[in-house]
Parts: structure tokens; sequence; C-alpha cells
């Protein structure tokens, strides 16, 4: 469906695995899209839509000139690191770029007169949540430098938008999983950490076993659980978050989940069967910066956007997963 009035948008880190998903349903819609990637987690593969520019976030000139020339109604920011654990370890690495480089986002945003943003915010934000499903309004306690990173640009957006800079929708994302129904695009990671994609690999022999970070947190199997969302539905929300902030101008903090849980050893166990290979599992201790169970409430998201999902199972997330890696 081709839209009346497209936007331009300016998507960072739109080769991404999320990013490239949103670009694909932005030029399906219409929407005009200049990608700012550096291609350092990814080869690029999965950018088959849009045009792209080779320029990091922390070339303020570059990425100014780009957004004073291509004039974008609304810059979609996802180019950050992700890797909780690897956050803990490296943090000056996460808040370098997660903190500074959207602070040199935002203030060239603000010199080129652009003021809409859809930011991509994290579960990892309310660190290990007092009661699940979590809202939007419980306390924001992150136990990672990554999470924290999330929570401080959260709060320097609160402020620019107090102060009439900026307007934003921030989407707290939960763990992001599955791939393009279609085939074509799909998690691209050099190093994939998560843990569907880790279990695939495993599946298909390029990991020799799967290891389970912990099976001693306070949940019913002893393994963590999480609210898996399929990155098609993520990117729809994306879609509507834009709409309704160049339509109401209103800025919002929205979850994006379905508000249910699986923990590790049932995706596991939904791997095996989707796959029907039995691959080899291995108990190992806790992984640093991992909350034992994070399910989003998404009440929200369903009354301000209208948020649809259309890809709520697991078996679905996986299956789709699988058939993109493969083809790889
Ligand atoms: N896990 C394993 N083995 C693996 C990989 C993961 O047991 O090989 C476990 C993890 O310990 C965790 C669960 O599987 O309990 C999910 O781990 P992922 O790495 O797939 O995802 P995370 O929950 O760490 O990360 C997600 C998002 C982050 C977000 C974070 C909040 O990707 O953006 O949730 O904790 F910040």
């Amino acid at each position: 469906m081709k839209r009346k009035s497209p936007f331009r948008v300016v998507v960072t880190g739109g080769a991404g695995y999320i990013g490239s998903h949103v670009v694909k349903l932005l030029v399906r819609e219409g929407h005009e899209v200049l990608v700012i990637d550096n291609l350092s987690t990814t080869s690029g593969e999965n950018l088959k839509y849009g045009r792209l520019a080779i320029v990091d976030l922390s070339e303020e000139e570059k990425v100014f000139n780009l957004l004073k020339d291509f004039k974008p109604q609304v810059v979609i920011h996802f180019a950050a690191f992700i890797v909780v654990p690897e956050s803990v370890e490296k943090p000056l690495k996460y808040y370098y770029n997660n903190v500074g480089n959207t602070l040199r986002l935002l203030s060239a945003m603000k010199r080129a007169g652009i003021e809409n943003l859809i930011f991509s915010s994290s579960a990892a934000v309310y660190g290990i949540p007092e009661r699940v499903p979590v809202t939007e309004e419980d306390p924001l306690k992150p136990i990672s430098p990554y999470g924290e990173s999330k929570a401080m640009v959260e709060k320097i957006l609160r402020d620019m938008d107090l102060a009439g800079e900026i307007k934003y929708i921030s989407l707290r994302y939960f763990n992001v999983a599955g791939a393009d129904p279609e085939g074509e695009l799909g998690p691209t990671y050099h190093q994939p950490s998560h843990l569907i994609i880790r279990a695939l690999k495993a599946a298909k022999g390029e990991l020799p076993f799967l290891e389970i970070y912990g099976t001693d947190y306070p949940t019913p199997d002893g393994t963590c659980i999480r609210d898996y969302i399929h990155v098609t539905d993520l990117a729809k929300a994306h879609l509507l978050a834009m709409e309704y902030l160049v339509r109401e101008g209103e800025s919002q903090v929205l979850n994006c989940g379905y508000g249910r849980g699986y923990s590790v050893k049932e995706v596991i166990e939904t791997v095996r069967k989707i796959t029907g290979v039995n691959f080899e599992v291995r108990e190992g201790k806790r992984r640093p910066g991992d909350p034992p169970v994070l399910i989003a409430s998404n009440k929200k998201i369903k009354e301000i956007l209208g948020f649809k999902p259309e890809f709520e199972d697991l078996e679905i997330i996986i299956k789709h997963t699988w058939e993109f890696e493969k083809r790889r």
C-alpha cells in the first residue's frame, strides 16, 4: 500500500538486524529512506532497500550534512552496541557509542532542525523488575552498562522534550527474534550471542553444543524467562510510532513485547522440535547481567498505537529464523 504523503526517514543502524526489517517496511509503504550505518557489526547483506551512507555517528559533521541535505521528517535511531555481557566487560565501549554517539546525533538533529526521533530502547532499562509483566511506569534500575546506556539516553530525551528540543518515542524492546516471513532478511551478526540463533547454530552443527547460562534461577525450571517478540511485528510498531509522532506530536515511552514468557529450556525444546535436531545442551554458570524474568505489559502500545501482533507464536518465530539460517 502506497502512502498518500510519504515521509523522508533517516535510519541509523539500518543495515542491522532490526533496522533492516524496518527499512524494508518503510520502502514498501512508499517512504524515502536514507540509512546511516558504519557496517561495524554486520556485513550489509541485509541492506536490500533504501540508500546507504557509510558513516560512523561519531562523525557529527558528516551526520549533520546528511541530515541537512536529506531533510528527514523523522530519524529512527537503531545504531548501538547490544550485547549485555560484553557491556559488563567493556562499559566504556558501550557508553561511548550508545550514549556519546547518540548525543552527537541529537546535536546534529538539533542543528539541522529535525525534531522527531524514534529511539531503540530496551527492556534492560528495568534491570530485575519488581513485578511482571513490567509496565512503562515501573522503576528503571538497569543492572548492566548496556541497560544503563539506554536509560541514560531516555533521560536525555525527556529533558530535551521538556525544553521543546525534541519529540520522541522510545520503544523498549524485549527479546527480539525471528526473521522476515518472506525469507529475505534475518539475523546476520558476525558473532551471534542471542539464544535462539545460537540454538539454531547448534542444530546446524556450527556450534558444538549449546550452553545454558544458569539453571538455578528462581523460575519453574531454573532457567531465565524472556518475552520473545517477532522482528516483523516489532518493525510494524516502528511505522505506527512514526505516524503517531508526526500526527500527534506527543512523546511516548512504550514497551514492545507480547506479554508472555518462555524459559531457556522451553526455547531449546521448541528449537529441537522445529529443526528435528537433538543437538547437545550443556548446563553452565550464570552469565553476568541476566535478570531471571522479563515480560512486557503491552497494554500501552496497544492502546496508543493500536499495535496488533501478527506472529505471536514461539514456533513461528523459530521457524522463520530457521528458514533464513538454513540458507546461509
Ligand atoms: N542464553 C543461554 N545460552 C546462550 C545464549 C543465551 O542460556 O547461548 C540465555 C541467556 O542467559 C538469557 C536468555 O538465554 O537468559 C536470553 O538471552 P539472549 O542473549 O538471547 O537475550 P538477552 O535476554 O540477554 O537480551 C535481551 C535483549 C537485550 C536486552 C536484554 C535484557 O537482546 O537488548 O534482553 O536483559 F537488553
